[in-house]
């Protein structure tokens, strides 16, 4: 089964967690973490993109800064999910069901994409192409902010994960037992800061990588045209 496909199950099977509803109090502190930082980049009037919105929880949030939001995600109950919250707040925010890999926007659509610690959901290749894929639809000087664990430090002394890890595609085989749904597969990928800012900045100029809690990072990018 193709990557996107397992992910978009497990996600639909998931369905709205407490902690990722925007409707839910209990959304807010994994938000708060992000915000902080975000609403430093985050202009009044900036077109925003998130990416791999789930719910919106972030999507909302970045509305709430003074953006005008639309988030995007392969599971279709999450963006029903964040569609009536959107309805019931009378919020601006656009949801769309998509693949990074192959993003529906025009050229020169948004000012700011936000990928907000999905980065072990994409392979080397898809992170890559929807690198090229931002080049082409952030405006001129559009920013690209990342915010990611890196999975060297999180997997330090834990041995049983190499029986899981494919040295040849970075992928590490994974499995989560969801309560009347079953058993669902997926894998995600072995991702270190320096690899994903080496990948983003072939494409893009990197303008900040920072440490900004024991293993939370944000990495910031920028778009130039004709570059
Ligand atoms: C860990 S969740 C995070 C959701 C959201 N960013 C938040 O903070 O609440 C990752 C989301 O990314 C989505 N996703 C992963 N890979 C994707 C892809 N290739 N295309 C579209 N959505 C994707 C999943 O469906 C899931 O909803």
């Amino acid at each position: 089964m193709k990557t996107i496909d397992s992910i978009r199950k497990l996600y639909n099977a998931i369905g709205v967690h407490p902690t990722t509803d925007p409707d839910n109090s209990k959304s807010k502190s994994t938000i708060d973490r992000y915000t902080k930082h975000l609403s430093k980049l985050i202009q009044p009037g900036m077109r925003v993109l998130d990416l791999g919105c789930n719910a919106g929880r972030c999507t909302f949030a970045m509305e709430d800064m003074g953006a005008i939001p639309t988030g995007i995600d392969c599971a279709e109950i999450p963006i029903l999910h964040a569609k009536k919250v959107a309805k019931k707040r009378k919020s601006q925010c656009q949801f769309n069901i998509g693949d990074l890999s192959a993003l529906p926007y025009r050229e020169d659509s948004f000012d700011l994409a936000l990928f907000p610690s999905n980065i072990v959901e994409i392979s080397y290749e898809t992170m890559e192409n929807l690198t090229v894929q931002l080049k082409q639809i952030l405006s001129n000087k559009g920013l690209f902010v990342v915010f990611m664990h890196d999975e060297f430090i999180k997997r330090v002394g834990e041995t049983a994960f190499l029986d899981r890890y494919d040295s040849l595609n970075g992928s590490v085989a994974g499995h989560s037992t969801i309560p009347d749904q079953g058993m669902f597969y997926y894998p995600s990928y072995f991702w270190t800061v320096a690899f994903a800012k080496y990948i983003i900045e072939k494409h893009l100029i990197c303008r900040r990588v920072e440490q900004i809690e024991d293993n939370l990072f944000i990495l910031v990018f920028c778009n130039k045209k004709g570059s």
